[in-house]
């Protein structure tokens, strides 16, 4: 343990590669929020493509480029397909994201296509995309969806950071899509407790949408396999996945930590987004916003860190934005006075 520098190899002696393409990603704010005592916001969405996603890319286009690929694939929902095309051309290799039609949020789409990825659309969620890419996909290209381990070792200095800060807290909640974040941010605290810089290690709290829940519906019925879903609906698209392909390690870790998985709706995701944003000033996209749902709704008890793991300017459409129209300064001062 002897964090140096920035970026996530400020964590290189807890990592298995030392160094590599970094755009200062981590170090993101841990804020305190206004919504509940001893509830504190991690914001993901401060990284450079403004997801989680960019710690994992981090480490995953460094082992891509030292293996010597010069191309890389992921299926997404639509951060890591942000998140690949910027570190894939910032290391100079090729990008495809394969990608659900209709079901990626508009931001993260003019991101992928603005880092220069190759667009690939298909018809289907998500699930159908992850099947393509580690069925064909990686016969081609070198995979970077969260199933590659380097992603998670990027993705647990998330912990790291928030030890830096407040310690080890008594929860830590995330959002669960594909199922890899938690598991990483777990081992990341395992790891500062078998450094026995972790007294107490923190219970994980994974969050599914009510309507995406193939972890958190089995789980509420005692069961440690998911059911998995055909169709999955949320407003949260970047965690609409009916078969997470992590699941077993993200089970594991709710397990081993004495956590829980519980399930949010689509209404207690948008106010958690409203609130969040008017009352704290920090703005989530849906599936990041998720976390706070489930921290305002569980009755947790100590320090409670929620993982916001995306930006809210990714998904602009799922925000009314209304405006009052004024015909002269007279009606403009008018307006103010009020
Ligand atoms: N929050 C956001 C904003 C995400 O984009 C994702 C996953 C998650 C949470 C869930 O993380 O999959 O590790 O459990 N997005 C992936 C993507 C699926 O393609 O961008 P997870």
């Amino acid at each position: 343990w002897a964090p140096k520098g920035r970026g996530v190899w400020r964590y290189a002696s807890m990592l298995p590669v030392k160094n590599g393409v970094t755009m200062g990603e981590g170090q993101t704010p841990l804020v305190p929020s206004t919504l509940k005592p001893n509830l504190y916001v991690k914001y993901d969405g401060a990284n450079p493509t403004g997801s989680f996603k960019d710690r994992g890319m981090a480490l995953g286009v460094t082992v891509a480029k030292l293996s010597g690929a010069n191309k890389v694939v992921v299926a997404s929902t639509g951060n890591t397909a942000a998140s690949a095309a910027a570190y894939a051309a910032r290391a100079g290799l090729k990008c495809y994201v394969v990608l659900p039609r209709g079901n990626v949020a508009r931001g993260k789409l003019m991101q992928a296509a603005l880092h220069g990825a190759e667009l690939v659309m298909l018809n289907g969620l998500f699930d159908k995309a992850l099947e393509y890419v580690v069925n064909y996909g990686t016969k081609y290209a070198y995979p970077l969806n969260s199933f590659n381990p380097w992603r998670l070792e990027g993705q647990k200095t998330a912990a790291f950071e928030i030890y830096e800060e407040v310690g080890c807290p008594d929860y830590v909640v995330v959002p669960v899509g594909n199922a890899g974040n938690i598991s990483a941010i777990w081992k990341g605290f395992k790891e500062l407790w078998e450094l026995g810089l972790c007294k107490k290690l923190p219970k994980m709290v994974g969050v599914q949408a009510e309507g995406a829940a193939p972890i958190a519906n089995a789980w509420a019925m005692g069961k440690r396999a998911p059911i998995f879903l055909d169709e999955p609906h949320t407003v949260a698209t970047a965690i609409k996945i009916g078969k997470p392909i992590n699941w077993p390690k993200a089970v594991a870790a709710v397990e081993e930590s004495g956590g829980l998985f519980v399930t949010v709706s689509d209404e207690e995701i948008l106010r958690a987004q409203r609130l969040l944003a008017s009352r704290d000033g920090l703005g989530a996209e849906p599936a990041g916003a998720a976390s706070v749902a489930a921290a305002l709704k569980l009755d947790l008890s100590g320090t409670v860190v929620a993982v916001v793991t995306g930006h809210a300017l990714k998904d602009p459409d799922v925000v009314e934005i209304s405006a009052r129209e004024v015909r002269n300064a007279d009606e403009l001062v008018e307006l103010l006075e009020k």
